[in-house]
This record gives C-alpha cells, sequence and structure tokens, in this order.
C-alpha cells in the first residue's frame, strides 16, 4: 500500500550472527604454509568464524534478523520487503524467501540482490529507493555469506582472508529528518577477472547438434594487489562524493564502517581522508572478511556496545567483486 511518497529513511535497528566454529591462524598454519605473523601483519585477521554442518546461509540470516528485529521493536509480520544481500546463497534460485518464510514475515516480499562484498551497501540504496517511493514502510536488509563454501583451502593466498557471518538492519519509512543522507554506487566491469567465485563448465551433446554446459562453480580466484589498489584509490574517492550529496564534510563523520577486508585498506582509506583511526570500526581480527556481512556485522558491534549513539554519522562504503564498490551516509538511529 502506498503511503508518504518522498519518505524520508531511518535505520532502526541491528542484530548479528556468526556460526560458533572459530579458526584462529595458527590453526591454519597446520593446513597451508603460513603463520599468525604473516596473516596479522598484512591483513589484521586473527580469526574467522566457519559454518559447520549445522549452519546455513538461512539459519544466520535468520537469527540475524530476529536480533534486528527485536532492537527496533518491530514485528516480522508488519516487515513489507526482505531484501538478501548475498553471493552464496543456500539455493541460486534465491534464499530469501526461506527466510521470510522462518520469520513468519507473512506479508514481506523477499528476493536476493548479489553484488559481493559491496551487497549490503547496494541493498541500503536499493531498499531506501521502496521506502521514497511510498511503495514500503518497513524493510529487512541482510548482508550475508559462507565463503567458507567457495574458498580454495589449499591456496595460502585467499584461504587466510575469508570467514562466514550474517548481519541485518530495519529501515523504516519516517516522518521526521531523512536519515539517509547521499550515496554514490559504482561498477567496473573491466576489472571482472581480478576477483571470482565463476561457473566452469564442460560441454555436453543432447542429441545431434543440440549441447549445453554443464559443471559448478570454482572456488575463488583473485588478484590480491590489484584489489587493494583498486579499493585503496576508489574507496575514498566514492566516500568524498556521497558526502557531497549528503552535504556534509569529512570532519562530521563519526564513523567510517569500511567494508571488512583489510586493516591496511581500512587505515590507507582513513589517511587519505584525513579519518583519525578511533573513528574507524573495525573488528575484522575476529571475523576474517565476511563479504556482504562485514558491515552490518561491525555496525551491530559497535551499536550494541554504546559506541554508536542515535544521531551520529556513519559513512558506510563497500568494494569487492564485480568489481563493484559504493558508498552511504546515514545517521544511526530513529
Ligand atoms: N602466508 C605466507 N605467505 C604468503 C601468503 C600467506 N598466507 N599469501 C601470499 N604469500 C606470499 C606470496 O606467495 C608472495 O611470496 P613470493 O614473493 O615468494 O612470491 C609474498 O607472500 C607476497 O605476496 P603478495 O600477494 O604480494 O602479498 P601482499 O603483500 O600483496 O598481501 C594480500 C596479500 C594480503 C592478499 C593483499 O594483497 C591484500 O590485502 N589485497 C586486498 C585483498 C582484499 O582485500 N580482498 C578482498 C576484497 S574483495 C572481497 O572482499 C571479496
Amino acid at each position: 500500500m502506498l503511503h508518504d511518497v518522498n519518505a524520508g529513511v531511518a535505520v532502526v535497528g541491528c542484530g548479528s550472527a556468526a556460526p560458533a566454529v572459530c579458526l584462529d591462524n595458527e590453526a591454519l598454519s597446520q593446513m597451508v604454509e603460513t603463520s599468525d605473523e604473516w596473516i596479522s601483519s598484512r591483513t589484521g585477521i586473527r580469526k574467522r568464524r566457519l559454518a559447520s554442518s549445522e549452519d546455513s546461509l538461512r539459519s544466520l540470516s535468520v537469527q540475524a534478523c530476529q536480533n534486528a528485529l527485536a532492537m527496533a521493536g518491530v514485528e516480522a509480520a508488519d516487515v513489507d520487503l526482505i531484501l538478501l544481500a548475498t553471493s552464496t546463497p543456500d539455493d541460486l534460485f534465491g534464499t530469501a524467501s526461506r527466510i521470510q518464510f522462518e520469520l513468519g514475515a507473512t506479508k514481506a516480499v523477499a528476493f536476493d540482490l548479489t553484488a559481493a562484498c559491496s551487497g549490503f551497501v547496494f541493498g541500503l540504496v536499493t531498499a531506501s529507493q521502496f521506502i521514497r517511493t511510498g511503495a514500503y514502510k518497513t524493510v529487512l536488509l541482510i548482508g550475508a555469506d559462507v565463503l567458507s563454501r567457495w574458498t580454495d583451502w589449499s591456496d595460502r593466498r585467499t584461504c587466510v582472508l575469508f570467514g562466514d557471518g550474517a548481519g541485518a538492519v530495519v529501515l523504516q519509512a519516517t516522518e521526521g529528518s531523512d536519515r539517509l543522507l547521499g550515496f554514490e554506487l559504482r561498477s567496473d566491469g573491466s576489472l571482472n577477472s581480478s576477483l571470482n567465485l565463476a561457473f566452469q563448465g564442460e560441454t555436453r551433446s543432447l542429441v545431434d547438434g543440440k549441447t549445453v554446459t554443464q559443471g559448478n562453480f570454482q572456488p575463488i580466484t583473485m588478484n590480491g594487489q590489484e584489489i587493494y589498489r583498486f579499493a585503496v584509490r576508489r574507496v575514498p574517492e566514492v566516500i568524498e562524493k556521497a558526502l557531497f550529496r549528503a552535504d556534509r564534510t569529512v570532519e562530521q563523520v563519526d564513523w567510517l564502517l569500511l567494508h571488512q577486508a583489510n586493516q591496511r585498506i581500512l587505515d590507507a582509506v582513513g589517511d587519505r581522508l584525513s579519518i583519525p583511526s578511533h573513528k574507524i570500526i573495525s573488528n575484522m581480527a575476529e571475523y576474517g572478511n565476511t563479504s556482504a556481512a562485514s558491515i552490518p556485522l561491525a555496525l551491530d558491534e559497535w551499536v550494541r556496545t554504546g559506541k554508536i549513539q542515535s544521531g551520529d554519522t556513519i559513512a558506510a562504503a563497500g568494494f569487492g567483486a564485480g568489481l563493484t564498490w559504493g558508498a552511504v551516509i546515514f545517521q544511526w538511529g530513529r
């Protein structure tokens, strides 16, 4: 049902979930030729959570959503839209509808959105369009990934980086001032081959002259240095553009909330924007790179520990495969 056209958007609750199984750098060093020293000094990562057979993208997401709905004081039955940002669905046809069913969000339409590690930021902007046009009033946005399913556990260049998790936020139409202040989203497919989780198939003949290609997705491949250079150059740029659209200065940013890929990337982006380290949110030491989950997972920790306060201005930016990148400036709370 349509309500206020040009309604404002507020982020009113968050939640997260991570698998119980934890793998530290020491244990990884028994699997591939690496060390805690190499991993922590190059990336800032010390541990990562890994989904066991008990976990699924769906179960982690449902838990994160329940926590977010409880914080927001919103009933699942009142949610209009569920957006699941993920690259690792339980089902390629989409996992959002299963989450909708398990939450009891009976009136919500639910679908998946794929934009790799930019998924949460792309999802936040997508969700806000439905609210702004007056189409929907309450949206549940999930960022969740189980990259361990697609990690080559014999490749030390990538397996040390990734972990599993889920985070969610509740967005609502607000009659007060709009809390989503500005955004900028970008894509560049010319660099697509620097980070892939690609389908690889073999040709199979069905009948005379008619063939199909069948196969599976192959483990993650990445050109680490190229991604590093891309992130350090493009992320500050996109944050500056989003700040311009938000009519805010860098000094007005209370928190820099970047995709948790690598501490060195966070530090370099902070340096380029002259944002001091106490404003840079980082929890990758505990979780590694959880792709679409990393921003809401870190947001949830900072909100629940009382560091982020209502009205704080957050500059969030995602970047990753596609390549895709984007930033959104918003104020936390109602
Ligand atoms: N342990 C020990 N040695 C290693 C490891 C490891 N885990 N991985 C690589 N090395 C070795 C390499 O083999 C190489 O050895 P060589 O010189 O004998 O050939 C040496 O270390 C240096 O390798 P580089 O790849 O040059 O290492 P670099 O300093 O660039 O660090 C890293 C690699 C951490 C991946 C870095 O490039 C990076 O952080 N890039 C960004 C990646 C990223 O953030 N990706 C995720 C973003 S997108 C998304 O989230 C999906």
